[in-house]
């Protein structure tokens, strides 16, 4: 039987309407309407809420119930699995091409010198991945998984949820020279910050509300050390620093060697997402360069929302969870642009 022109037709306006009736699913528009906060409806970037609302519902079920078991394990690895976030969102987008290994294709970011010695919870997103292949197979990126594997570490945390738009596929490349060159370091000036955040469409206020991450999780004494012993090649201290915390960090970090001792974010309540990591940086006690500088790097707009953070929580936590959407949207490929991954490890394909 032949389908007449007239039901060709109707099909046609019955497919594009659901195409455009998802594309602009009403629970999506809304949500971000009349915040206040710099964040614009982004229907453009191709990501959507509702993405996998028909091919894998319980996606992110699965993916809080590894998480609950991995941070049961090791209360600590919910700052790694925020962090992953970060670092692959800012090296050419949100694409995963952080979880790629040095192969004969790629140059992995892995030893890029953020990330070498200091990113962890690759093994958690492999049991994530793992257990979505056997759910839904070929249907969850990698890039993908990262994303929501960043917002359940948080909520487990105790820090906000959002919203998570969804879709992004997996690169096939990686960028060893992008990682060095785009995050950025702790020894950071705030110029230096602001520099870098903009390069990915991050304004200042999502520097103020994006560090607060720093609210759990621990950084190595290399990465503070200039602070304690040389912070202006003068071979002195950080002036900035309060000084019974100075000495508590010369304890743990020596002007030579231990390099890989850890020291919390933030000491006050270190695997807790809460707004002390604010208030600790009104009172000289932000661990990194990088962190006391949002408040003495003067620059008026990052400082008052240090000061408003320290204060409101739930400011925070409500600017905070639109920046990470903000973030999470950098440059993603969508469509038949990359690929989901069978193994977020490796390009498919690739041996
Ligand atoms: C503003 C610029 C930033 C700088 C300079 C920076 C730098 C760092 C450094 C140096 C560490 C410690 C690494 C080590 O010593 O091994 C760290 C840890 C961490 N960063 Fe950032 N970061 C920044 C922004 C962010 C953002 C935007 C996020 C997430 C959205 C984030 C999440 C984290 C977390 C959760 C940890 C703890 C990791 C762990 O415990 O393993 N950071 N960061
Ligand atoms: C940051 O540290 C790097 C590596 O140790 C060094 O080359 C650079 O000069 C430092 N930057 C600042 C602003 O101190």
């Amino acid at each position: 039987m032949a389908l007449s022109n007239q039901h060709l037709l109707s099909l046609a306006t019955f497919s594009l309407y659901i195409s455009v009736s998802l594309a602009f699913f009403p629970g999506y528009t809304t949500h971000f309407m009349g915040s206040g906060f710099p964040n614009e409806a982004h229907p453009l970037t191709g990501l959507c809420p509702e993405y996998y609302q028909f091919t894998c519902p319980q996606a992110d079920e699965i993916v809080i119930s590894v998480l609950k078991e991995a941070i049961s394990k090791d209360p600590r690895m919910a700052a790694p699995l925020l962090r992953l976030h970060f670092h692959d969102c800012f090296v050419q987008g949100c694409d995963a091409s952080v979880l790629l290994d040095d192969s004969k294709y790629i140059v992995s970011e892995k030893n890029a010198v953020p990330n070498m010695n200091s990113l962890r919870g690759f093994e958690v997103i492999d049991q994530i991945k793992a257990q979505l292949e056997e759910a839904c197979p070929n249907t969850i990126s990698c890039a993908d998984i990262i994303a929501l594997a960043a917002r359940g570490s948080t909520v487990l945390s105790g820090g906000p949820a959002w919203e998570l738009p969804l879709g992004r596929k997996d690169s096939k490349t990686a960028s060893l020279k992008g990682a060095n060159a785009n995050i950025p370091p702790p020894n950071s000036t705030i110029q230096n910050l602001i520099t870098l955040f903009a390069r990915q469409g991050l304004d200042q206020g999502d520097l103020a509300a994006l560090s607060g991450s720093h609210t759990i999780g621990v950084a190595r004494c290399v990465s503070f050390k200039q602070r304690l012993y040389n912070q202006n090649g003068d071979n002195k201290a950080d002036q900035t620093l309060e000084r019974s915390f100075y000495y508590s960090l010369a304890r743990v970090c020596p002007r030579s060697g231990g390099d890989n001792n850890i020291s919390p974010l933030d000491f006050t309540s270190p695997v807790k997402f809460d707004n002390y990591y604010y208030k600790s940086i009104l009172v000289g006690r932000g661990l990194l360069n990088s962190d006391e500088v949002l408040l003495t790097g003067n620059e008026p707009f990052v400082v008052s929302l240090i000061k408003t953070y320290a204060e409101d929580e739930a400011l925070f936590f409500d600017h905070f969870a639109k920046s990470m959407v903000k973030m999470g949207k950098i440059n993603p490929l969508t469509g038949y642009n990359g690929e989901v991954r069978k193994n977020c490890r490796r390009v498919n394909g690739a041996f």
